[in-house]
């Protein structure tokens, strides 16, 4: 049976923005705050109450579905077979903790390993980005236009500060003369809002040296649809089931900074 990617669409859209209402609705209330694989890694409890209404959302409409949650309340996933949902209830949850802003909801759904839909809910400035294959990247109802070209000295590349310094993934050499060459960096601690922003043309790039699937998922979809690159530092593709560096860009900066600055 073919699936509806349009009714898939506006249902997850559904689900996010009531997700994003019992998220600001809490804001109120004492949150419960845990550390996972160290102290900078959180999870609070809307994390996994989001992750909760999710999947329940999903279970019930799509039960043969699979689901690759960050909270882990959804199935093991170690193919990409069917249709398999990919979503971060809280992406940016130090934000959300610290700041109460800056974090989004991340929906992305595959086809047989092709993204079909994706759903990026920028939740306390309400903006909804949505994208269907083939059809357009949208945010709050408007279509997005295609990217256009930039050169890398009028460019706003986001990357953390973390790998212009030293750390364990990346020779911080690499990563700095790009820091130098663009017009300014920023980082807004949330991958997904990055993603999108790359879609709407608010940055021109992003460069991440680890992310999980739930981060990018969605993101990769919006930016494809606009005309952009979504790969790993070095131009590869990214597997959709491991970590990964992430790169995106539009299209020939995307090129450029790769010849110029990763092989170069
Ligand atoms: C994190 C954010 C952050 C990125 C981290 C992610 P989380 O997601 O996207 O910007 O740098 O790698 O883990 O934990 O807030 O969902
Ligand atoms: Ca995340
Ligand atoms: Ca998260």
């Amino acid at each position: 049976m073919s699936l509806n990617w349009q009714k898939i669409c506006e249902q997850a859209i559904t689900w996010a923005t009531e997700a994003g209402e019992v998220i600001r609705e809490s804001f109120e209330d004492q949150l419960t705050i845990e550390t996972k694989s160290n102290a900078d890694d959180l999870v609070t409890n809307m994390d996994r109450e989001i992750e909760g209404f999710l999947i329940n959302k999903i279970n019930e409409n799509y039960p043969d579905h699979k689901i690759l949650g960050e909270e882990g309340i959804g199935e093991k996933i170690d193919s990409l077979k069917g249709t398999v949902w990919l979503i971060d209830p809280i992406d940016g949850t130090m934000n959300f903790v610290h700041q109460q802003t800056n974090f989004a909801i991340s929906i992305g759904v595959y086809n047989e390993g092709i993204g079909m839909v994706g759903i990026i809910y920028n939740v306390v400035y309400d903006e909804m980005f949505y994208a269907i294959k083939g059809e357009g990247a949208y945010l709050n109802g408007r279509e997005l236009p295609k990217l256009s070209d930039v050169m890398i000295e009028e460019s706003i590349v986001a990357v953390n500060a973390t790998w212009i310094t030293e750390n364990r993934r990346i020779d911080p050499s690499v990563l700095a003369p790009i820091v130098k060459k663009c017009r300014g960096t920023r980082s807004y601690g949330s991958a997904a809002i990055e993603l999108a922003f790359v879609a709407a043309g608010r940055l021109d790039a992003y460069i991440t040296m680890r992310l999980s699937p739930w981060d990018f998922a969605a993101g990769k979809i919006l930016i494809e649809e606009v005309g952009g690159m979504v790969t790993t530092l070095n131009g590869e593709p990214l597997r959709l089931l491991e970590q990964n560096s992430v790169f995106a860009a539009k299209t020939g900066l995307h090129e450029r900074i790769i010849s110029d600055y990763i092989k170069g």
